[in-house]
């Protein structure tokens, strides 16, 4: 049966990087997928449009379709906008939408780009972390939030960090399980040492491990901790689970141990059965929007990740990751990674490969 992939391209570099993932799923298609890629407004190219960043209809259509892959959203062009008029709300009004609670974001240091990164080539090379990030709660979506002003004129901003033991216990499982696959050990990072919340959070993790999970290897980490070993020896880490918030941060951290963050891909998931969101982690860089330079890996990766949890299509998946690590491996080098190919080349090195 044919399956559907919604293309969000968005903002900035979104529609660049976009384009090439495109490419890649018309490549596949032609190759036999049965794959139907449709195509909408979102972000600030949607605020531009209609006046909302994520509209009912395209939500409706991303939880019609069997998967979605978004570029990225955001830019100084809306930054103005009231809080719930940016395209950032219109990203978090997806992941709400769809429920997808659970973000994958892998940081794997292909070995031909053990030298982009910045730290020395015996700290990365061979790096494979996962990150699973919880996505749909957390300070990011709690409440009350927002600003007051005060009698005395000055303001007050607020927002909150809030989770319940199955919101915890709802992603702790997906990372414990992803884990089973790969080395079985999972650390989970938080500030329990200064949040309740944070407290709370190791002890609903350590419960389900303990209950439903004894084979396991599960530690915690306070977050700070964590952000330092990262840079100091990565590689002690396999399953990493954070909150929202911890996990926006350390990912991007991450992302430079790989060599960029133009590498880092996502898939983010919910209920078996539901439509996964895939997306890089990188923002609309609207440092380098325009120029077309920015690198497609990360978007490409990210439809390999459609590909695999989404798509009913692991062998193309492996497929896809195998012609990006060729294509890296043969030189092929956006500015970002410390070469001179535009976005488009990279994608032809990449299309080479398949
Ligand atoms: P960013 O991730 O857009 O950029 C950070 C730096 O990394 C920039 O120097 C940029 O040029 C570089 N970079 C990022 N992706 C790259 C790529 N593929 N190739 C080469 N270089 C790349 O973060 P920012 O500048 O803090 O945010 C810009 C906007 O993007 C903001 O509006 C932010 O809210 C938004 N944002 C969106 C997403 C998303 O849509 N998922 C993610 C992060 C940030
Ligand atoms: C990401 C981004 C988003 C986040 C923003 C744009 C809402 O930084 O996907 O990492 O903070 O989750
Ligand atoms: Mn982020």
């Amino acid at each position: 049966m044919t399956k559907t992939l919604l293309l969000l391209p968005g903002d900035g570099i979104g529609p660049e990087v976009s384009a090439v993932a495109r490419r890649v799923a018309g490549r596949l298609i032609s190759q036999g997928l049965a794959l139907k890629v449709e195509e909408a407004l979102f972000g600030g190219a949607s605020i531009d449009a209609t006046g909302l960043p994520l509209t009912p209809e395209v939500l409706a259509q991303a939880k019609g379709a069997d998967a979605v892959l978004m570029g990225a959203v955001g830019g100084p062009q809306w930054a103005g906008q009231p809080y719930d008029k940016r395209p950032e709300a219109g990203l978090l009004a997806l992941r709400a939408g769809m429920n997808v609670y659970a973000n994958l974001r892998p940081a794997r240091c292909f070995s031909a780009l053990a030298d982009a990164s910045s730290l020395k080539r015996v700290f990365v090379d061979g790096l494979d972390l996962l990150f699973v990030r919880e996505l749909t709660g957390g300070v990011y979506f709690g409440s009350p939030r927002g600003v007051e002003t005060l009698p005395d004129g000055q303001r007050r901003g607020v927002n909150t960090h809030v989770y319940t033991t199955s919101e915890i216990q709802r992603v702790a499982r997906v990372a414990f399980e992803l884990a089973r696959g790969r080395t079985g050990a999972v650390c989970s990072a938080e500030k329990g040492n200064v949040m309740e919340a944070g407290l709370m959070w190791r002890e609903d993790v350590q419960a389900l491990r303990d209950a439903e999970y004894p084979d396991i290897k599960l530690s915690h980490m306070l977050a700070d901790n964590m952000a330092m070993q990262l840079v100091k020896n990565p590689k002690q880490f396999d399953v990493i689970l954070t909150d929202n918030l911890f996990g926006d941060i350390l990912s991007d951290e991450a992302g430079m141990l790989t060599g960029s963050l133009g590498m880092l891909p996502s898939a983010a998931i919910g209920d078996p059965g539901t439509p996964g969101l895939y997306e890089p982690i990188h923002g609309s860089a609207p440092d380098i929007a325009g120029r077309g330079v920015a690198n497609p890996c990360a978007a490409v990766l990210s439809l390999a990740m459609a590909l695999r949890y989404s798509l009913g299509a692991a062998e193309l998946a492996s497929r896809v990751e195998a012609a990006v690590e060729a294509a890296l491996d043969k030189g092929a080098r956006t500015p970002d990674l410390g070469g001179t190919m535009t976005t488009a080349a990279m994608g032809d090195a990449i299309l080479a490969g398949l």
